[in-house]
C-alpha cells in the first residue's frame, strides 16, 4: 500500500475512531485521533482553571503542554503535562465542555499545526471533523461516516454499559445533538462533508461492513 492521507470525519459516535484504527492497523499506518487532541485542550482547561470562552489563554495551553500519542498493549494512549489522560479526557465533563474550546480560532490554529505535521510523512489515518476539509485538504481518501442519531446514541449507551457506567439514553441522545449542532454551525472549520469525500451512512452497518466498504473505496482510487 502506498503511504497514503485517509482522512474519516463525522458527527460523534458515527464509527469513526473504530474503523480508523482498523485500517491503519491492515495498512501499518498511523492513527491520529484528532478528537483526542481537543479534549486533551478541555482537560488542561479544566485542570488549570482557564474559562473555556478564554481564547488566549486556552491557544497559550495549546502551546505549553504538547500532546503525545503512545502505543501500548491497551490501545493509544494520550499524555499532556507530564501525565496520562487517556481515560480522563473522556470522562462527561470534557465531553460536554469539548464543543466550545474546540470553537476557537487560535485552538483550532495551534492543532490544526501539530495534526499537519503528524501527518507529514503520510501513511496516516486521521479522523476528525475537518480533516478532509482542512487539515489535510491533499489527502489520497477522504470518507464522511454519518449515522442516524438514534443509532448514534444506542452504540454509545451500549458502550458505557460495557463499561459498566449507567447513562440515561435520551441524556446521551441529547447530548449527541448538542454537539452535533455547535460543532456543525461553528464559525471556523464546522462539521461539514468535504465536496470530494465519499459519504457512508453506517446506519444498520455492522463494523465490519464499514470497513469493507471504505478499502472499496481506497481501491477504487487505485491504492
Ligand atoms: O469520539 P467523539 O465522536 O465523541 O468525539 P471526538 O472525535 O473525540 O471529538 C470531540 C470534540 O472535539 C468534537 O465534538 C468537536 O467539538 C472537537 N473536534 C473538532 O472540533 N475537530 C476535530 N478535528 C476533532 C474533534
Ligand atoms: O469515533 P466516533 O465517535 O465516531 O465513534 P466510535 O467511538 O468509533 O464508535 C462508537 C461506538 O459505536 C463504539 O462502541 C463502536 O464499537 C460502535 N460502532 C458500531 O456499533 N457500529 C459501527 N458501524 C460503528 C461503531
Amino acid at each position: 500500500m502506498d503511504k497514503i492521507s485517509i482522512a474519516i470525519d463525522g458527527p460523534a459516535s458515527s464509527g469513526k475512531s473504530t474503523v480508523a484504527k482498523i485500517l491503519a492497523n491492515s495498512f501499518n499506518f498511523v492513527y491520529v485521533d484528532t478528537g483526542a487532541m481537543y479534549r486533551a485542550i478541555t482537560f488542561l482547561a479544566i485542570k488549570h482553571q482557564v474559562a473555556f470562552s478564554d481564547e488566549e489563554a486556552l491557544a497559550e495551553l495549546t502551546k505549553r503542554y504538547p500532546i503525545n500519542f503512545q502505543q501500548s498493549v491497551h490501545g493509544q494512549l494520550v499524555f499532556a503535562d507530564g501525565e496520562d489522560i487517556t481515560q480522563a479526557i473522556r470522562q462527561p465533563d470534557v465531553t460536554a465542555a469539548v464543543s466550545e474550546v474546540s470553537a476557537h480560532r487560535k485552538v483550532r490554529e495551534e492543532l490544526v499545526e501539530a495534526q499537519r505535521q503528524l501527518a507529514q510523512l503520510g501513511g496516516i489515518v486521521m479522523d476528525g471533523r475537518d480533516i478532509g476539509t482542512t487539515v489535510l485538504p491533499q489527502a489520497e481518501v477522504k470518507i464522511f461516516l454519518v449515522a442516524s442519531v438514534e443509532e448514534r446514541a444506542q452504540r454509545r449507551y451500549k458502550e458505557n454499559q460495557e463499561k459498566g457506567i449507567e447513562m440515561d439514553y435520551e441524556m446521551i441522545k441529547e447530548a449527541i445533538a448538542k454537539r452535533d449542532y455547535l460543532d456543525s454551525h461553528r464559525e471556523v472549520s464546522p462539521l461539514v462533508q468535504a465536496a470530494d469525500a465519499e459519504l457512508v451512512d453506517t446506519t444498520g452497518m455492522t463494523i465490519e461492513q464499514v470497513v469493507t466498504k471504505i478499502k472499496e473505496v481506497i481501491s477504487s482510487k487505485g491504492f
